[in-house]
């Protein structure tokens, strides 16, 4: 077997060309005759594409076993490709869609689930996932924000760590996307530019990225947008500067489809030539899909325009990855058919899901209809009860067939005992999986006329309405919202879908989740998030604005959204009291404890997620109303009560005043502690 070092050295341009090179698994299978349709896109002969580093979007092992064979006994360099994959929330067994899973601020669910997904993906031959997504979201119109933990950057960065660990403790490699602020994309259209000042980039949109790279992810894609006048391929003071020195990131940069070439269309780049010049000289490692590396580099490095020392640098980067993997020994090392056979959908999988699936549901509202007795004369209608596809989008290899519906999980309670009269309406109601994700973003996110009028409807007729939403992303629920008894926001949970819903129906399993982005009362007040500055003329209350009142405000809606970050409601009632410090100064590399005294007045055992806020109430720069910092989510029985405490310490008061100076300024903090971001308790510390 030859060292990474001595297939550098007798690697021809060519062939380190094709290590760098990303190609979609059709490519390599075209037949001959199929090469003058797919292939002429890319303009690569066969041999070039056998000797190609990695491959993308694979169906099955004997898929990747066919398409490595092909390139192994057809490559020159012999060196097995890599296989990837967008494993985002499972790969046959389907656990929630991202946002949802960032809601039951539970990382060990989180981590399990990768753990899950990865065990299936590996065996299913895959090396890599494109995963995490911790790219902050504040714009529910925008397809995307299904994929991300939301819109807090702390808790991106907290779910983003455990995705990583995860998907390593079972064997798969992870890859940090997509680098940098693509889920700012102007008005939530897909793909739009972004144009941020640094302050917000390093204080919001960065936070995230930096905080993944402590788990040492092996991948970080770079995204398809222009950040302030730059798309992402060409931002040297990202790539460099920032990823590499700075972070000092030493692993793989892969290109997001096709957005080298894309900088054409942006407008940065002349032509081909040209945009392989600029990433290559921004080391960005792999060029997916997008053949400009293979047409261009060996004639930018004969022209000095690229050094081979840098070609050297990133190709041992990918060949690092690859011996990881265990590619430089076996050619497909852990793919099993059969194990894949054995462990995908099997029932310790499917309980994982479940488990997963049931902390995930968010109950918004409830008037005491819930949680369901046996005997409870309920009926079930609307679109989502028998709906099967409630995997949301990147499902991987997941199926509907496997998957569980509401109606479906109802009955493995009830058995067939469904009612078709009865005074209480399961209006299951919402998205379908195809509207969100990428390239689905909407004008406009409120609850379809069909799913209003059926809502409205069931109340006039006099039956109370629990309404059971699935979405990608919150939805204006402000038409609905006043017919509804109680509202469980579903998600799209995945294979288990409807046992976790009707486990919660039943109160089998208790509400826990919480909201990660503001829900807004219009489309109109989008973006809108709880982390937002003041002004210099805030409104204090939330009622309507009058005409001569001269505030930040909306004439015609409140300013606060219907459900603020951080809420959900739970069967039980635990309340918080006795906000307590240990000290009402903190120095710098200081600490100081933070205490609560949460009790279970209620009628049930539940679980709740204790949040720690801050506010620095005046600094050189304007600081944010509130930004979560810490969270504890705890199980109280009926009755019981618990000191909570956290340990507030001054680096979490610290803020990145220039992009190279994070620091906390004297004087004084408000300090929180509620049950969501709007409802909290305070008091004010100093940094001295
Ligand atoms: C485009 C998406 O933006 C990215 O997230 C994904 O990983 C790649 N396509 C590969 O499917």
């Amino acid at each position: 077997m030859k060292t990474i070092e001595e297939y550098i050295k007798t690697l021809s341009l060519e062939e380190k060309t094709a290590q760098l090179y990303q190609a979609a698994a059709f490519y390599i299978k075209a037949t001959e005759a199929e090469n003058t349709g797919t292939l002429d896109d890319i303009c690569l002969s066969k041999e070039q594409l056998y000797n190609v580093g990695s491959i993308l979007n694979v169906s099955n092992v004997k898929e990747i076993k066919e398409v490595s064979n092909l390139c192994v006994s057809g490559s020159t360099a012999k060196i097995p490709p890599m296989f990837m994959l967008d494993v985002i929330h499972g790969y046959k067994t389907i656990y929630p869609i991202p946002l949802a899973m960032a809601g039951t601020f539970d990382e060990s669910i989180v981590e399990d689930c990768a753990e899950m997904a990865a065990k299936e993906s590996v065996a299913g031959g895959l090396q890599a996932t494109f995963a995490p997504m911790v790219d902050l979201v504040r714009d529910a119109r925008w397809g995307r924000v299904m994929e991300s933990a939301g819109e807090d950057p702390y808790l991106g960065g907290v779910m983003g760590r455990a995705q990583i660990r995860g998907f390593r403790k079972g064997g798969l490699c992870s890859c940090v996307k997509h680098f940098a602020a693509y889920g700012a994309a102007e008005a939530g259209k897909e793909y739009n530019t972004t144009d941020l000042s640094d302050y917000n980039l390093y204080n919001f949109y960065l936070r995230s990225y930096e905080e993944c790279m402590k788990e040492k992810p092996e991948l970080v894609m770079t995204s398809f947008n222009a950040l302030n006048g730059v798309p992402l391929n060409g931002r040297t003071d990202l790539l460099i500067d920032l990823l590499r020195e700075k972070w000092g990131f030493d692993g793989v940069v892969i290109s997001d489809y096709r957005a080298i070439t894309e900088m054409i269309a942006h407008g940065f780049a002349e032509d081909e030539e040209h945009c392989a010049e600029i990433a290559l000289n921004n080391e960005v490692d792999i060029e997916m899909v997008s053949p400009s590396y293979m047409h261009y580099l060996p004639k930018l490095v004969k022209e000095g325009r690229v050094s081979e020392e840098k070609v050297d640098r990133m190709l041992r980067r990918v060949l690092q990855l690859k011996q990881k993997a265990g590619l430089l020994e076996n050619q497909c090392p852990k793919a099993n058919e059969q194990k894949e056979n054995e462990i995908c959908l099997s029932s310790e999988h499917r309980s994982i899901v479940r488990k997963a699936a049931e902390k995930s549901i968010v109950l918004l509202k409830n008037n005491g209809v819930l949680p369901f007795k046996k005997t409870d004369d309920f009926f079930v209608v609307g679109d989502m009860a028998s709906e099967k596809d409630v995997m949301g989008s990147w499902r991987a290899h997941g199926k509907a067939k496997d998957c569980v519906s509401v109606l479906d999980g109802l009955k493995n309670i009830l058995g067939d005992t469904l009612q078709t009269d009865g005074d209480i309406a399961v209006a299951c109601i919402g998205e379908k999986s195809y509207m969100t994700g990428e390239s689905a973003s909407k004008v406009d996110i409120s609850v379809s006329k069909a799913d209003v009028d059926l809502v409205k409807n069931l109340h006039e007729k006099g039956k109370k309405v629990v309404a059971v939403i699935f979405a990608g992303r919150p939805l204006v629920l402000t038409e609905i919202e006043p017919y509804c008894d109680a509202i469980l926001y579903v998600w799209f949970l995945g294979t288990e879908s409807g046992n976790a819903i009707a486990n919660i129906l039943f109160g089998n399993a208790m509400p826990s989740a919480k909201l990660t982005m503001s829900f807004p009362r219009a489309v109109g007040q989008c973006p809108i998030y709880y982390n937002y500055f003041s002004t210099g003329r805030p409104k204090k209350k939330d009622d309507y604005h009058r005409a001569g009142d001269y505030l930040a405000a909306y004439q015609d809606e409140y300013n606060a959204p219907l459900y603020p970050f951080g809420y959900g409601l739970t069967y039980t009632n635990i309340n918080l009291s006795s906000l307590q410090i240990s000290n009402t100064e903190i120095e710098e590399n200081g600490s100081l404890t933070v205490s609560v005294l949460a009790k279970n007045e209620g009628e049930y055992d539940g679980e709740e997620v204790v949040q720690l806020y801050v506010q620095d109430k005046f600094g050189s720069l304007v600081r944010p109303v509130k930004e979560l910092k810490a969270y504890r989510k705890i199980l109280l029985k009926k009755g019981e009560s618990a000191k909570i405490e956290f340990a507030l310490t001054e680096e979490m008061l610290r803020f990145y005043k220039t992009k190279d100076n994070f620091v906390s300024e004297v004087g004084e903090f408000n300090v929180f502690v509620g049950l969501n971001s709007r409802d909290c308790l305070m008091e004010t510390i100093k940094r001295i």
